[in-house]
């Protein structure tokens, strides 16, 4: 039975490749965080009650402990590490650069150091979860493996570094080694201040009457959304090459926040239009007049990455692996989600 250890297990993308891995018969090990709370993780179903599924483990792991993350890695002796935990959201990362750089620039040298110093090099093969934010302010469109990086906040200057330092292990220690440069990926999964769930939780509250209206940053930033569960499969696939590599994992369409505002409040049965402009720019219900979206600079990041775009040519070509869920079918589902949950 292969082993997988998943850092950042009880993140969006860790619960998807949790069940998506235990499905292809592997024994998963994922690493979760203490918690003042006994939260709401997307992962109890796997490993607390009726469900519980006997080759599902988790460990107590921050991958800023060095001693911890290695201790883990020496007792599992993974075939496959999926390392996806991280201090994920680019606008927190301003607030937060030091830690941003100590949790997902040094904490993925930590698990690197944790392979090489167990002398796990020609055992365990590495997924490094790298992302389209490296492009940031992006030299030409649509991006693909060989434009140039320009990376635009905290987050991307330390996702820069975790991704170079997975190539300098591959080149230098022979680590099997693989960055997955992944556009945005979302699902009913999704953490609610990330702007798709936020969106259509907010929407599916009006329509509810929870709230009145929401706030949000700069509309026309464009993103290659796609579905995370399909996103998880191409991490896989990576990692079942012939040999390490580096790949876009994309839809090829982009979208503006606007675009997914209009699209979501038409599934919930409203129509919008926008009126004023820059922070007094508001969005109004074509019945009642209301505003039901306005705007925040508290949203505003110091800089922006304006426009993401993927080409994931390359990874249909060695991979075999294309997007199926797009933008429309995305925002049905989430927002359909939603609107069942309020
Ligand atoms: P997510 O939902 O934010 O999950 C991240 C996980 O990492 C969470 O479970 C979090 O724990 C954990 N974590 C954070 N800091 C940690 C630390 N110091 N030690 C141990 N665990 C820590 O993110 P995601 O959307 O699943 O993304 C997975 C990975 O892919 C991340 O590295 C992200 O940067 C990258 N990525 C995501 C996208 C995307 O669009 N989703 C695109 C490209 C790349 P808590 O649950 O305790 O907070
Ligand atoms: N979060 C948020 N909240 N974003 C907003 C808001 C708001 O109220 N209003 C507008 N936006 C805009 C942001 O300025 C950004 O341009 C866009 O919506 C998407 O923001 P997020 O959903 O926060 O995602 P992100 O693109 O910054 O980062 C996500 O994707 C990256 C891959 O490109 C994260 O998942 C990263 O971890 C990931 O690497």
């Amino acid at each position: 039975m292969k082993k997988a250890l998943i850092t950042g297990v009880a993140g969006q993308d860790g619960s998807y490749l949790s069940e998506f891995l235990l499905q292809k018969g592997y024994e998963v090990h994922g690493t979760i965080r203490r918690s003042s709370l006994e939260g709401v993780s997307r992962v109890d179903h796997l490993y607390k009650g009726e469900g519980k599924n006997k080759h599902f483990n988790v460990h107590y792991g921050d991958i800023t402990d060095s001693i911890c993350m290695s201790d883990i890695i020496s007792k599992v002796k993974p075939d496959e590490i999926y390392h996806l935990a991280a201090q994920s959201h680019v606008r927190v990362s301003f607030d937060i650069p030091g830690y941003t750089a100590q949790t997902d620039a040094v904490g993925t040298l930590n698990i690197l150091e944790a392979i090489r110093q167990n002398n796990l090099t020609n055992k365990t093969k590495f997924y490094q979860a790298s992302t389209s934010e490296l492009f940031g302010k992006v030299s030409e469109s649509p991006q693909s493996e060989s434009t140039p990086f320009y990376p635009r906040s905290p987050y991307g200057t330390a996702k820069l570094y975790a991704y170079w330092t997975t190539i300098n292990y591959r080149e230098a220690y022979g680590i099997f080694g693989s960055n997955g440069i992944l556009f945005n990926h979302e699902s009913p999964r999704r953490g609610n201040s990330f702007v798709t769930k936020k969106i259509v939780e907010s929407i599916a509250q009006i329509k509810s009457g929870k709230i009145k209206s929401f706030k949000l940053g700069n509309l026309d930033a464009k993103r290659d959304w796609g579905y995370a569960p399909e996103y998880v499969e191409a991490m896989w696939l990576m990692l079942q090459h012939k040999e390490p590599l580096d790949l876009v994992i994309a839809t090829g369409e982009t979208h503006s926040v606007r675009e997914l505002i209009e699209k979501a409040f038409k599934i919930a049965g409203y129509n919008i239009y926008w009126e004023g402009s820059g922070v007094d720019e508001v969005g109004k219900c074509s019945d009642s007049n209301d505003v039901l979206v306005y705007i925040d600079p508290y949203y505003f990041r110091p800089t922006e990455v304006e426009n993401l775009h993927g080409n994931p040519t390359k990874a249909e070509k060695v991979l075999g692996w294309k997007a199926k869920i797009k933008f429309d079918e995305l925002v049905k589902i989430m927002m359909e989600f939603e609107l069942k949950k309020n």
